[in-house]
C-alpha cells in the first residue's frame, strides 16, 4: 500500500515507521522544514525507544521517506492518515481542530483518485462527518472515504503497542474502506483477531471513553491511596487485591503523582466540553479532572510535612522530571508545578533525567546534573519523581554523602521496610 502520513509528530512518526516496517511505502509529511530536514539526516525529534533504529532501517530500505510536499504525497497515496496535533483550546477546553481542517482542505485539492482518509488524531465525535462534508464536491464523488482509526499508543511503549495492539478500531460505513484496512492491519491482527469494525462516530467516542476511563482508574487508586495513608494500609496491596478480579484488572492501578502527559489531561477536558455542548452530565469524568488537577497540592502538602515546613536552604533533588518514564515529554508533568513552588519557598533544586531533558526552570536556582550521584550529593530530600529502571535499585547511602536525608518516593519504587533497615527516612504514596 502507498501511505501518506500528514503530521510527523509522535503519532505520525511511530505509525509511519511501523507501517513501513510492515512492507508499505510510506511518506511522512510535515510543514516544519527543519523537522523534515532533520529526519532526512536521521535526527529524530522525539525520544521513543526503538524509533530511531526503525526509521533508519526503513529509510535505507527505501520504504520510508520524509517531505514537506503534501500535494505530491497525497496524490501518490492510496491511504492518507491525518496525524496532526489537536491541542486544547485554553478558553473552551475543546480540541483545537484548526490543523485538522487545514489539512482536510489541502487533501481536497489533491483527490486525483480514490483514497481512504483516516483520522488518527484524537478529535471530537462528529469531526469525521465534518471532514466528509468538507471533502464532498461534484468532482470528488466516490473518490474518498473518511474513516476514524484512533490510536492507543503509550509514549515510551509506542512501537510495542503498535505492533501488538490490544485492538484495532476502525470506524466507517464503507465496506470497501473496511476491506482495504483489514488487509493493511492483517499482519498485526492475524493472531488475535482483535479487529473491531464499528461506526465512525463510535470509533471517535471509543478513544475518548478509553482515555477517560483509564484516567478515572488512576484517580480512583490515588484517592484510595489517600485513605490508605490514614489507615496505615499499603495501597499496593489494595491494587493487587482488587486487580486480581478480572472485572477490574490490575493495570493502571499504580498510585502516584496523578496522570500527566499530552493525552489524558487533554482528552478528559475535551470529553467534558463535548458533553457540556450536548447537555449531558459526565459527573464521574468531572470529578476525575478536578481530583487530578489538585493532586499536586496533596504532593506539596506531603513535602511540607516531610520537611517540617522548613523549605529555606534545603537541597531537594528530583530523580526524573518528565511526566512518566520512557519519554522526554514534559507536558503536564507534576514537576512543573512542584519545582517552581519549592524554589519560591527557598529550596535549592537539583535534578537528573535519563533523557537529558532540561526544561525551562530558573537555570540559576534549578540545576541539572548529568548523573544520579552528582544530583543527589548533599541532598536533604530526594524526590523519586519518575519510574525509570535506573532509579529502581539505588544504594542511596552510597550516593548521598549526607548522614541524614529523606526520600519521598512518589512512584513507590522501594520497600519501606528495606529503607528502614538502611536507616533512611523514607516516605511514599499510600503506605
Ligand atoms: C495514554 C494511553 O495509555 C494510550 O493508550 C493513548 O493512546 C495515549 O494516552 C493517547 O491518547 O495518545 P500516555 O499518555 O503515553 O498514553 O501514557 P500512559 O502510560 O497512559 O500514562 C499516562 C499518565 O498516567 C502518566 O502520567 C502516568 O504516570 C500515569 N499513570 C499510569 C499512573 O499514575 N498510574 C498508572 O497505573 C498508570
Amino acid at each position: 500500500m502507498k501511505i501518506c502520513i500528514i503530521g510527523s509528530g509522535y503519532v505520525g512518526l511511530v505509525s509511519g515507521a511501523c507501517f513501513s516496517e510492515l512492507g508499505n511505502k510510506v511518506t511522512c509529511v510535515d510543514i516544519n522544514k527543519q523537522k523534515i530536514e532533520n529526519l532526512k539526516s536521521g535526527i529524530i525529534p522525539i525520544y521513543e525507544p526503538g524509533l530511531e533504529e526503525l526509521i533508519k532501517r526503513n529509510v535505507k530500505q527505501d520504504r520510508l521517506q520524509f517531505t514537506t510536499n503534501l500535494s505530491i504525497s497525497v496524490r501518490k497515496a492510496d491511504i492518507v492518515f491525518i496525524c496532526v496535533g489537536t491541542p486544547t483550546n485554553k478558553k473552551t477546553y475543546n480540541a483545537d481542530l484548526n490543523y485538522v481542517f487545514q489539512v482536510a482542505n489541502d487533501i481536497k485539492k489533491n483527490l486525483n483518485k480514490y483514497k481512504i482518509i483516516i483520522m488518527k488524531s484524537t478529535v471530537p465525535v462528529t469531526t469525521g462527518d465534518k471532514i466528509e462534508n468538507l471533502l464532498n464536491s461534484k468532482n470528488n464523488k466516490n473518490k474518498f472515504d473518511v474513516v476514524s482509526n484512533p490510536e492507543f499508543l503509550r509514549e515510551g511503549e509506542a512501537i510495542r503497542d503498535f505492533m501488538y495492539p490490544d485492538r484495532v478500531v476502525i470506524g466507517t460505513s464503507s465496506k470497501k474502506a473496511n476491506n482495504i484496512l483489514k488487509n493493511l492491519y492483517f499482519p498485526l491482527i492475524k493472531k488475535t483477531n482483535r479487529y473491531f469494525h464499528t461506526s465512525r462516530r463510535a470509533a471517535e467516542l471509543i478513544k475518548y471513553a478509553a482515555n477517560a476511563f483509564l484516567a478515572t482508574k488512576i484517580t480512583y487508586i490515588n484517592e484510595i491511596a489517600n485513605l490508605c495513608e490514614k489507615l496505615k494500609v499499603n495501597v499496593n496491596d489494595i491494587s493487587l487485591g482488587i486487580g486480581l478480579d478480572d472485572r477490574i484488572g490490575s493495570r493502571f492501578l499504580r498510585a502516584g503523582p496523578g496522570y500527566g502527559g499530552s493525552c489524558f489531561p487533554k482528552d478528559t477536558r475535551a470529553l467534558l466540553s463535548i458533553s457540556k455542548k450536548l447537555k449531558t452530565n459526565l459527573s464521574i469524568v468531572k470529578s476525575t479532572v478536578k481530583s487530578n488537577d489538585s493532586r499536586y497540592k496533596y504532593l506539596l502538602n506531603r513535602i511540607r510535612e516531610i520537611l517540617k515546613n522548613k523549605f529555606k536552604g534545603k537541597k531537594i533533588t528530583f530523580l526524573g522530571v518528565t511526566f512518566k518514564a520512557g519519554t522526554d515529554d514534559m507536558r503536564e508533568a507534576s514537576s512543573l508545578k512542584l519545582i517552581p513552588y519549592l524554589n519560591k519557598k527557598g529550596s535549592k533544586i537539583s535534578y537528573y533525567d535519563p533523557t537529558g531533558i532540561k526544561p525551562e526552570f530558573n537555570k540559576k536556582k534549578v540545576i541539572y546534573f548529568n548523573n544520579i550521584q552528582s544530583a543527589c550529593k548533599n541532598s536533604d530530600l530526594i524526590i523519586i519523581h519518575t519510574e525509570w529502571n535506573e532509579f529502581k535499585q539505588l544504594n542511596f547511602n552510597k550516593i548521598n554523602n549526607k548522614k541524614r536525608f529523606k526520600i519521598f518516593d512518589i512512584r513507590n519504587l522501594y520497600s519501606p521496610e528495606k529503607m528502614k533497615k538502611n536507616n533512611i527516612e523514607y516516605y511514599s504514596i499510600g503506605r
